[in-house]
């Protein structure tokens, strides 16, 4: 059976690392399920300078070539009655990237108003793996909490903070170590950035 992995990107700042690892998903035999808040939509545009349909976008400006078997589906982020938001829909987790405080303070007290909060709480309540990217700065006590309360609840929580230790030269270099840090607690394989074996 096909890999199924479920993207949110929502409208905190960093759509890069949601675009990257769409792309880096979408050249193995995987198929993707993303779903863009409208927010998300916004600082995307605005961000990376998208308007029209992603899937171009991404082949144009990040040399995308999709993998043979893999597959894109697309959901509007009202649409409840989409396959993530059933603990029925078999799928091997979700990312969140980037994820703002607002879908994270739904996610963290269960208002699953939207199929980005819901899908979330799908994946808690089913015990299936879901990493939240969340951006924000300074935190406050109310960020602090939400974040405590998902980590308890089983959610890897992966702050896109860049580590220098790699030595990065561009933007790409600092998204892509944080992308190959949510493949490795995806289980999948990548050459995006190299191991840490000691100086
Ligand atoms: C340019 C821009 C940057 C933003 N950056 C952040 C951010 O880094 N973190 C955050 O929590 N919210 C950020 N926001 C605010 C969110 O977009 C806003 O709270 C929105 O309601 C989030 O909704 P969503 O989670 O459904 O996408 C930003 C908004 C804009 C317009």
């Amino acid at each position: 059976m096909t890999q199924k992995i479920v993207v949110a990107i929502t409208g905190a700042s960093g759509a890069i690392y949601g675009a990257v690892l769409v792309v880096e998903l979408l050249q193995r035999p995987i198929e993707v399920h993303l779903i863009v808040s409208e927010y998300g939509g916004k600082v995307m545009g605005h961000e990376l300078g998208i308007s029209g349909p992603l899937l171009p976008f991404l082949q144009s400006e990040f040399g995308l070539i999709p993998h043979d078997l893999s597959v894109l589906k697309e959901y509007s982020a009202d649409n409840l009655f989409a396959p993530p938001a059933s603990g029925s829909f078999r799928h091997s987790g979700m990312v969140i990237a980037p994820c703002s405080m607002k879908t994270l303070a739904a996610i963290a007290s269960g208002f699953a108003d939207n199929l980005i909060a819901r899908s979330a709480d799908v994946c808690l309540k089913e015990k299936r793996p879901l990493i939240l990217l969340p951006r924000e700065t300074p935190l406050s006590t109310i960020h602090l909490k939400n974040m405590l309360k998902l980590a308890r609840a089983g959610a890897v929580l992966h702050p896109p903070v860049p580590a220098f230790y790699h030595r990065p030269e561009s933007v790409r270099d600092i998204v892509n170590a944080t992308v190959a840090r949510v493949l490795d607690h995806l289980g999948i394989s990548h050459h995006l950035a190299a191991e840490w074996s000691g100086v």
